[in-house]
């Protein structure tokens, strides 16, 4: 009996040991490193907040443990860089949570009110407490790019995706709960309006209280304040505890839900907004368009274009030549000619339309106009527009043409009309001639003038 107590005693002791080891509760002086001692765990370990790796260095969040890639859910200073192995992050004595850097002293989460206790919980919700308990600062409250089961993501919230899978600082593409109920996707730094959308749930007349969120069997739907309105997955796939869902805005732009199993330790989508890896805009930058080969997006540049930055797409393409710019000022179709780009569309930018044309019509009409860089035509209509084109993408199920003005004289490398070169060099060579002519009239002239002059003094003297 005696013994049984005893063991009784011992478990609970070490039940404590074993609790305070987790860290359930991080109290004033915690602290944490990149390479030793880099997490807080929730009570199950299946989530972790603290150091990850990202590629030149660590970033601080919340990770799912056990993934062979720690998948980051939530991303602390996304605006700032990564930091070295030598970081510090610490929970201090008067409640602050910095990460000190040498002398440098970052702060990671900035609550009105002094922090006096942490908690990394069991669903991935990392949570600041006051003195009294209460809760002053929840990452569920301020996500970053994934949404988890419990979490939810109201009006007027949004999403960032990040700048690439190795480097969750901010990328170039957002979701945004709407404050009129729709659910949609734009490029960064850009209005929320229409034209930019490239993802929408369409509910925009749905209130000002409609939130996203997700089950734990993989559902993902909109809810305003008293119903479901719209599924967007199917959901009922497994709840087992072992299997963790995420909605994640990826780098490349596309909505993705995704099912984490931490036996298996693998991952697998189950749901994403499109299949089609070019309808994300901006992914390919000014005067580039997107296809899509092998199911991987690819930019191209429009022809007389070039990539500004060929390992980074998004920066977009600039004209192949610079120095005859000045020559679009005037009405010169001997120096330009039209290329022609099949099947893509692109954000409208049309300053005339000119109605019943043919491609040639539309052509000639664009090589006349001093304004015009590019025209779109389709379906005998000929739009004409200025540059930059944006937010262009192959649409094989889309016959508009894109007709694009390149310079031609002054590359005689490629692809070029020979007589034009020809004719050009003639001119020259007659502009010449003829200089050189009216240079010798006015010399014999001056010539015969000044030996007339002094016949005509000689006979007065
Ligand atoms: C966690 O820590 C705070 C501050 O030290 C303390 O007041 C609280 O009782 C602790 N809670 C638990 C559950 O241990
Ligand atoms: C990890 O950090 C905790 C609290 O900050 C500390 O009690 C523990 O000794 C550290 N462990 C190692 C291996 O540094
Ligand atoms: C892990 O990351 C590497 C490189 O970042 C990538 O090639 C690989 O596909 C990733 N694996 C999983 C399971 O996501
Ligand atoms: C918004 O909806 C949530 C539930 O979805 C509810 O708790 C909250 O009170 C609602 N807010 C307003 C202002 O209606
Ligand atoms: C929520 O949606 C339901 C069904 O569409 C609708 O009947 C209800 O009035 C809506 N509630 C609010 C508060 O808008
Ligand atoms: C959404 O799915 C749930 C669970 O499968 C179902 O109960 C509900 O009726 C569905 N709602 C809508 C609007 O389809
Ligand atoms: C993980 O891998 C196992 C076996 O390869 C497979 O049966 C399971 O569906 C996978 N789970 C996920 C979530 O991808
Ligand atoms: C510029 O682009 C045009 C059209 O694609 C091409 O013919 C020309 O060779 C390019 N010039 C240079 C200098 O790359
Ligand atoms: C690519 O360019 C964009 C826009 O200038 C920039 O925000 C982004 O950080 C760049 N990405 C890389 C990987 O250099
Ligand atoms: C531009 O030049 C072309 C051919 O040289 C000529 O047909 C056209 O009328 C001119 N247009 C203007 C606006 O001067
Ligand atoms: C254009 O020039 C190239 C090389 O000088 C020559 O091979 C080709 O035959 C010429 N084409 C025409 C149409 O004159």
């Amino acid at each position: 009996m005696t013994i049984l107590l005893w063991l009784l005693i011992l478990f609970a002791i070490h039940a404590v040991a074993l609790a305070k080891q987790r860290q359930f509760n991080i109290t004033h002086g915690s602290s944490l490193t990149p390479i030793t001692n880099s997490s807080w765990f929730s009570p199950s370990r299946n989530f972790a907040f603290g150091f990850y790796e990202q590629t030149n260095g660590y970033a601080v969040g919340i990770s799912i443990v056990g993934m062979p890639n720690k998948t980051a859910v939530w991303t602390a200073n996304r605006n700032s860089p990564v930091v070295p192995s030598n970081a510090v992050l610490l929970l201090t004595s008067d409640g602050r949570l910095i990460v000190h850097v040498g002398s440098q002293e970052i702060s990671v989460i900035n609550p009105s009110r002094a922090i006096a206790s942490a908690s990394m919980l069991d669903k991935g919700n990392f949570v600041l407490y006051d003195s009294d308990r209460n809760v002053i600062w929840q990452s569920f409250d301020n996500p970053t790019n994934t949404l988890l089961p419990g979490q939810h993501i109201s009006a007027g919230q949004e999403l960032f995706s990040s700048a690439s899978e190795a480097d969750d600082s901010f990328g170039i593409f957002r979701l945004e709960m709407q404050h009129d109920g729709n659910l949609v996707q734009y490029p960064v730094d850009t209005a929320d309006s229409a034209p930019y959308a490239y993802y929408a749930t369409g509910t925009y007349r749905a209130g000002n209280n409609v939130t996203l969120n997700l089950d734990d069997d993989g559902l993902l739907y909109l809810h305003n304040s008293t119903n479901r309105l719209r599924n967007l997955t199917r959901g009922g796939y497994s709840r087992e505890r072992t299997i963790i869902y995420m909605l994640k805005i990826d780098a490349d732009g596309i909505l993705r839900v995704y099912s984490h199993s931490l036996n298996q330790q693998n991952s697998s989508m189950i749901w994403s907004s499109t299949d089609d890896r070019c309808i994300p805009k901006g992914l390919c930058g000014l005067n580039g368009f997107c296809t899509n080969t092998d199911d991987q997006a690819r930019c191209l540049c429009l022809p007389g274009f070039d990539f500004v930055m060929p390992e980074n797409w998004s920066v977009g393409c600039e004209r192949n030549f610079t120095a005859e710019t000045c020559r679009l000022r005037e009405n010169t179709s001997k120096y330009y000619d039209m290329r022609t780009v099949e099947n893509t569309v692109w954000e409208d930018s049309t300053y005339v339309v000119l109605g019943r044309t043919t491609k040639e019509d539309c052509e000639q009409a664009c090589l006349q106009d001093s304004n015009c860089e590019a025209a779109l035509f389709k379906d005998t209509e000929c739009r004409k527009q200025r540059l930059p084109l944006r937010y262009g993408r192959r649409d094989l199920g889309n016959s508009n043409l894109a007709l694009v003005k390149v310079g031609v004289n002054f590359i005689p490398n490629e692809g070029l009309p020979n007589q034009t070169v020809e004719e050009t060099k003639g001119k020259k060579q007659r502009i010449d001639i003829l200089i050189a002519g009216i240079t010798l009239t006015v010399f014999a002239l001056l010539v015969l003038g000044i030996s007339g002059f002094l016949i005509h003094r000689r006979k007065f003297y």
